[in-house]
């Protein structure tokens, strides 16, 4: 059991446990603080946290790549887009949820490591009482990813997807979706992730030197739209595979616009990335694997865990 943090009051109802840093920097930046707790805004609930899922934009503000130059925040900077809890207040005019319904989806800052977290009334669910909280709470960010870039890529029945990173939680999602919409899906991965990306329905490939040729190997037929979630260096020959980078997206490459690729950051609303989703998820149609869960107290080894890479699925940290 780590014991990096110290302990903090559980039972106070005026403060709340949050993960925060107050310096850019690895996963040893991160400290649990009792910090007052939020109170809503119009327009708001506040969620009690059950779990939260977490992502590689943690990392990255963590680290500070987007404050180039500096070495800490301004304030103590927080972790955490996604989550699942309890609805425990309401904003004054809010009249579409009540104390005490377990809800799911994004929060209104980057704060769901936390005890408690703000959420718009117009970006979390209903949780169903087949989900649990840490399947819950692994759903958001990745379901709206893929839902929205294979919106825009306009993926269709007979066509052929390629997903760069596609055990990744947003490519493994995308797989799925795109198999839903009956098109193919070749998905790069590393080996030890084949077995489980057929088991989706896509066509494995492994990156690295010759992947071109694999994937032409892997889809005779030709690729008709790219998703990037690797970021990796894959844009030119994704646009070499498809003819045009108009039929290519990342969600990861900020080299895109060099290469006249899109880089998706328009995203929807959870209620409607979840929509046609949510009865999947609770029938077993829509998978979500969670690679691991960690408790609040060793939210920094979970993200030591999200660095170290080749994750199948989501790590969520669950709050007790
Ligand atoms: N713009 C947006 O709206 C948006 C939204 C969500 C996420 N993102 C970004 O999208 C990226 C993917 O997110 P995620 O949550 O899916 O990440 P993730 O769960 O951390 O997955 C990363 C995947 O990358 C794979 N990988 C590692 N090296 C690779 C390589 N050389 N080629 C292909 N795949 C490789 C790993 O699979 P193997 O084990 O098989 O190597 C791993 O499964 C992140 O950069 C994230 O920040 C952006």
């Amino acid at each position: 059991m780590t014991t990096e943090f110290a302990p903090l009051n559980p039972t106070s109802t005026t403060t709340t446990r949050r993960l925060q840093f107050r310096a850019y920097g690895g996963p040893e930046v991160l400290e649990l603080a009792e910090v007052p707790l939020p109170q809503p805004d119009r327009g708001q609930v506040r969620v009690r946290v059950r779990a939260a899922g977490i992502n590689g934009r943690d990392s990255k503000m963590r680290a500070g790549l987007f404050e180039p130059g500096a070495t800490a925040p301004a304030v103590a900077g927080t972790v955490g887009i996604e989550m699942a809890g309890v609805i425990d207040a309401v904003g004054a005019d809010v009249t579409e949820w009540t104390v005490g319904q377990p809800v799911f989806g994004r929060t209104a800052a980057f704060d769901a490591v936390a005890g408690h977290a703000l959420a718009p009334v117009g970006d979390i669910v209903a949780k169903p009482d087949s989900l649990g909280f840490v399947q819950a709470a692994a759903l958001p960010v990745a379901t709206e990813a893929a839902y929205r870039t294979l919106r825009q890529l306009d993926v269709r029945d007979g066509q052929t997807l390629l997903v760069h990173a596609a055990a990744g939680g947003v490519g493994l999602m995308a797989v799925q979706l795109a198999r839903l919409r009956g098109a193919t899906v070749v998905g790069t991965a590393s080996e030890a992730n084949h077995d489980f990306l057929r088991d989706i329905g896509a066509i494995p490939v492994t990156y690295g030197d010759g992947l071109v040729e694999r994937i032409r190997s892997a889809a005779p037929q030709g690729i008709d739209a790219v998703l990037d979630g690797s970021g990796r260096g894959v844009l030119p020959l994704s646009i070499a595979l498809t003819g045009d980078p108009a039929k290519v997206i990342t969600i990861a490459d900020l080299g895109a616009a060099q290469y006249g690729v899109r880089f998706s950051t328009e995203i929807v609303p959870i209620p409607e990335a979840m929509a046609e989703h949510l009865t999947l998820f609770e029938s077993g149609r829509l998978r979500m694997p969670i690679e691991a869960v960690f408790p609040l107290e060793e939210a920094a080894d979970a993200y030591r865990r999200l660095d170290a890479g080749h994750l199948r699925g989501k790590i969520v940290v669950a709050v007790a």
